[in-house]
């Protein structure tokens, strides 16, 4: 896969020389190219802000720099390359960057990242570029960043392990939080040995040797762990994926399966009653 990033801190994107990452672009499986977008301006001060038309607070990056960093980038394509780049830009408007959206990513064999400072870029670039090419505005969640550039790393680090030859154990993507194959929902809590730390002792089905049983703690370990933290991903669940046991755990946890009209069956959080 081949990332482009291009940013006014280009230093910020060394933490992409360490680890898997770093690993993965010296056995050649990425190849990540970061660029500096003021090579890009042509004035003493190689500006790349500016006022906001109609007044406000802050500056936004100029349209022209950015024009022709990505024209550059994008009139680079790698070898092979046929349908353009994804372009991502990160975001606190975009749509949030979810795991389904780090495995559509890695599906594409370019990505090219523009990272936004200050308010962010004049709205023309995106509206350009989307005439173009695919175009993302990506968000890592309701909060604000001073920039893009810790996105880009987030980004690259979901979807780089994501593919062949990343992570070691290809079986440990499938049991992870936020999986497809889990469902959406948390990961159950995990231990290793000592089995008993500090008055602490691992559940003993763990260590029961029965897989059906480990299996079903595990599910109900992560059905309850969901609906206590992340009651969003109950709602979000696909009530044929769960059986009586699930319905169960998550009954006791104030959830029940809509009773609604067609198809579109979903759980909806019952308030436990209220004594009068
Ligand atoms: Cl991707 N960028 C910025 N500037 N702020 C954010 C964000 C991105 N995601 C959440 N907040």
């Amino acid at each position: 896969m081949r990332i482009d990033v291009v940013t006014i801190f280009p230093e910020y994107l060394a933490p992409l020389e360490l680890s898997l990452i770093g690993k993965a672009r010296s056995q050649g499986l990425l190849d990540v190219r970061v660029r500096d977008l003021r090579e890009h301006t042509h004035d003493r001060h190689r500006t790349v802000d500016d006022t906001p038309y109609g007044g406000g607070a802050g500056l936004l990056m100029k349209p022209e720099p950015w024009g022709e960093a990505l024209d550059a980038v994008i009139d680079d394509a790698p070898e092979g390359v046929e349908g353009g780049p994804v372009l991502l830009v990160p975001s606190p408007v975009g749509e949030v960057f979810t795991q389904a959206v780090a495995t559509e990513l890695a599906a594409e064999p370019w990505l090219v990242f523009a990272c936004g400072r200050y308010e962010g870029i004049d709205s023309r670039v995106v509206e350009h570029y989307a005439q173009r090419v695919r175009v993302r505005e990506v968000s890592l969640g309701d909060y604000v960043l001073n920039g893009g550039e810790v996105a880009v790393l987030v980004v690259v680090e979901a979807v780089a392990r994501l593919l062949t030859g990343v992570v070691g154990n290809a079986a440990s993507l499938a049991e992870e939080s936020h999986s497809a194959e889990h469902d959406g929902l948390l990961e159950h809590p995990a231990y290793t040995k000592p089995a008993s730390w500090r008055g602490l002792d691992v559940p003993a089905v763990l260590s029961s040797g029965h897989h059906g049983q480990v299996e079903r703690w595990r599910r109900d370990e992560a059905l309850r762990r969901t609906a206590r933290r992340r009651p969003d991903l109950v709602l979000a669940l696909d009530p044929a994926v769960c059986d009586r046991a699930d319905l169960a755990v998550l009954a006791a946890e104030g959830f029940a399966p809509d009773r609604g009209v067609g198809d579109d069956h979903r759980f909806i959080a019952t308030p436990p009653a209220v004594a009068d």
